[in-house]
């Protein structure tokens, strides 16, 4: 026998009550290939079938809105926001146990940060404030986001309920285990950040206040879903539409954050950098590590991992305890499998996601490169 090459990226691990074979994990990526209505389709089954197939530990499935208001962001995502959009993702659940591998649901409101919304007209966010850049084009934007208007105090105890249904919707049909999308610039996120969030009540203003509706939405997720469902939020600093953004408060800001969500009884933290595992604010460790010494909880690293030394030494310096990986997976859904036997993975190409970021172009840049 060969000697295992990355001895702890290819072993076993618990997420909350989850076992996985190993701590590669498919980080969430949005494909907007559901129907127009937010129904998951064949097509995704194929898809998250493939990784399911290819290895991974676990498949966390994109960014999914929870309710039939303001919380779809873009065209074609899917949603988890009524029975019949429940029911559509039965296939992908049973593609991913058909190989042993478990799947969790990551969900998500846009806030701001929405370019497409089949259910109401506008946008909700913690102030008015239109979002920095301009729309995402893999995703069917263009121009300029629209201007939000401010959340109301019921809006804000809807919307957390709406974060516990949608997961408990997730859970009924098999799911093994749920994301809150708290990142990336997001409606949480613009909670989080200070440029998007000048309200001057309970939910504005220092960091503990800010971070409040993270917890709010925490716990009630936490609360609905049986315990014996891992529930795990995702935090980053930078944002779809700000790749410069870094915590105000440095390290204090993350000594209240992640103490913060851990109190709110879930099981891990994902924490997303799209530039890796590199030294946050002037701490010396990254935002991941970061997180795992002010809570010791089980914290999945993200970002840049796809090569599997820097996965390997993410592990074993613990800026966590699972990787999550993007492009990476993206690209060659049998990455770990091929890893594992010394096989170079298909690398990640722009155009695998472009003119949109959805599961056809991916398949027809394979047929491309078949031919
Ligand atoms: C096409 C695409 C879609 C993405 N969609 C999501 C998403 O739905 N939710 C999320 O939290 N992050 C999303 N991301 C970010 C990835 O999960 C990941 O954080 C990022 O790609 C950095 O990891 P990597 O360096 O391994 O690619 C997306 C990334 C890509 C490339």
């Amino acid at each position: 026998m060969t000697p295992l090459r990355y001895p702890h990226l290819f072993s076993g691990g618990r997420l909350g009550n989850v076992a996985l074979k190993n701590r590669a994990i498919v980080a969430p990526m949005t494909r907007t290939s559901a129907t127009p209505d937010g129904r998951a389709t064949t097509i995704m089954a194929d898809y998250y079938g493939e990784f399911a197939h290819g290895g991974w530990g676990l498949v966390i499935v994109e960014a999914t809105y929870i309710d039939k208001q303001y919380s779809q962001g873009y065209n074609n995502q899917p949603g988890i926001a009524d029975d019949a959009q429940r029911d559509a993702w039965k296939p992908i659940v049973e593609a991913c146990h058909r190989s042993g591998t478990p799947v969790f649901l990551q969900l998500i409101h846009a806030g701001a940060v929405n370019q497409g919304n089949q259910w109401l007209k506008g946008s909700i966010a913690p102030s008015p404030v239109q979002p920095k850049g301009e729309q995402i084009d893999r995703y069917g934007g263009k121009g300029p986001f629209q201007m939000p208007r401010t959340i109301t105090h019921a809006e804000i105890k809807q919307v957390a309920t709406g974060f516990a249904q949608a997961a408990k919707r997730a859970a009924d049909i098999g799911f093994d285990g749920i994301e809150v999308h708290g990142a990336n610039g997001y409606l949480l996120d613009q909670f989080l950040t200070t440029y998007t969030n000048r309200r001057d009540d309970e939910y504005g203003g220092p960091i503990e206040n800010r971070v409040r509706f993270h917890i709010e939405v925490m716990k009630a997720v936490r609360d609905t879903v049986p315990a014996h469902i891992p529930v795990g939020v995702r935090i980053s600093q930078t944002k779809v539409n700000d790749l410069t953004y870094v915590w105000p408060g440095g390290v204090r800001d993350a000594d209240v954050v992640f103490p913060a969500l851990q109190r709110t009884g879930i099981d891990f933290i994902h924490v997303s950098a799209h530039l890796g595992c590199t030294p946050a604010f002037d701490a010396g460790l990254s935002l991941a590590a970061l997180a795992k010494r002010a809570t010791g909880m089980t914290i999945i690293a993200n970002g840049k991992l796809n090569d599997p030394a820097l996965a390997e030494e993410a592990l074993t310096k613990r800026d966590g305890d699972f990787c999550a990986i993007g492009k990476g997976a993206l690209a060659d859904p049998a990455w770990p499998i091929k890893i594992q036997q010394g096989e170079a993975p298909i690398p990640f190409d722009p155009a695998m996601t472009s003119p949109l970021a959805t599961v056809a172009n991916t398949a027809a840049w394979r047929a491309r490169r078949a031919a």
